[in-house]
């Protein structure tokens, strides 16, 4: 393997290391911990695995973290009282619905519901807006924590091409205002794009985000290319895999994230930040009156 291998676990402990600092002092001022509230409807087995994953770093980090269960045939007006509930606690400093939602609840609805100013997911019309109008607030959190990757890599974004795979709402779209927000010529493919493998060619940063276990192949990367990650595919034998061919990519790549141990980690860490960030805000405005 050629590529420098990006270590999303070391960076995210370092971060969230001195996060914990921050949240320690923001506790001494204030009186109280950053509040994250999570909500998760259904009982879908991954989704519960990160919830308990969020809630975990939250607690290392000092930050207090509530999860509401709700059952998977929760009527939406049910979700929608809950989340009015959170949006005028003054204890709730950011509020998350775990994606994605049984098919009853239409999410563009649930989560345009959600306080901006707690909208620590960064889905909510105002916050992408915010970033598509370079005036970014509360930002996504698996885009941001590309972005944080690229920057502790030492990874130059500014006039490079950029190929991001994947255009949902979560993450290809919001990826794309980053990058372009940092200064990449950017390109989104999706499903309808005709020829994938001449635009990955031509990535100086290639963000894979297809969901599709090994959709972009080794011999398709440019010599010295940042590949970033963001598939997190179950095999058929359990493993998990990335939408990437992780070692003939590795032979041309400049960098490479692993999955796992990439980019998972640094979606809860930004997160982590995104709840301090907004904790911070609401106190500084409380304080203006
Ligand atoms: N499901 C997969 N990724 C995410 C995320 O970043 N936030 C939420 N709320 N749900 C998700």
């Amino acid at each position: 393997m050629t590529a420098q291998l990006i270590d999303g676990n070391a960076i995210s402990r370092k971060m969230r290391t001195e996060l914990a600092q921050k949240t320690a002092a923001f506790a001494i001022r204030h009186g109280r911990e950053p509040g994250l509230a999570v909500i998760l409807v259904g009982d879908s087995a991954a989704s519960a695995l990160y919830v308990q994953k969020k809630k975990d770093a939250c607690a290392a980090a000092g930050i207090r973290s509530t999860i509401i269960r709700l059952p998977a045939d929760c009527p939406a007006h049910r979700l929608l009282d809950q989340i009015a509930v959170l949006n005028s606690d003054d204890a709730v400093d950011g509020i998350l619905v775990q994606l994605p939602l049984p098919l009853h609840l239409d999410p563009a609805i649930i989560l345009e519901a959600v306080d901006a100013e707690k909208d620590v997911d960064g889905f909510h019309p105002c916050n992408v807006g915010r970033l598509a109008l370079r005036e970014p607030a509360l930002r996504p959190c698996t885009p941001a924590g590309v972005m944080t990757l690229l920057e502790a890599s030492g990874i130059p974004v500014l006039g490079r091409e950029a190929v991001v795979v994947g255009a949902s709402n979560i993450v290809g779209r919001p990826m794309a205002l980053e990058l372009l927000l940092a200064g990449a010529t950017v390109t989104v493919c999706h499903r309808f794009t005709r020829d994938l493998p001449s635009h990955v060619r031509r990535a100086e940063i290639l963000v894979a985000a297809a969901g599709n276990p090994g959709l972009i192949r080794g011999e398709w990367i440019a010599q010295g290319a940042a590949v970033i990650d963001v598939g997190i595919n179950r095999l058929p034998d359990g493993r998990l895999s990335g939408d990437v061919e992780f070692t003939a990519a590795a032979e041309r790549a400049g960098w490479i994230t692993p999955v796992p141990g990439g980019v998972g980690p640094m979606t809860v860490t930004t997160l982590l930040q995104n709840t301090l960030t907004a904790a911070t805000r609401r106190e500084e405005r409380r304080h203006r009156g």
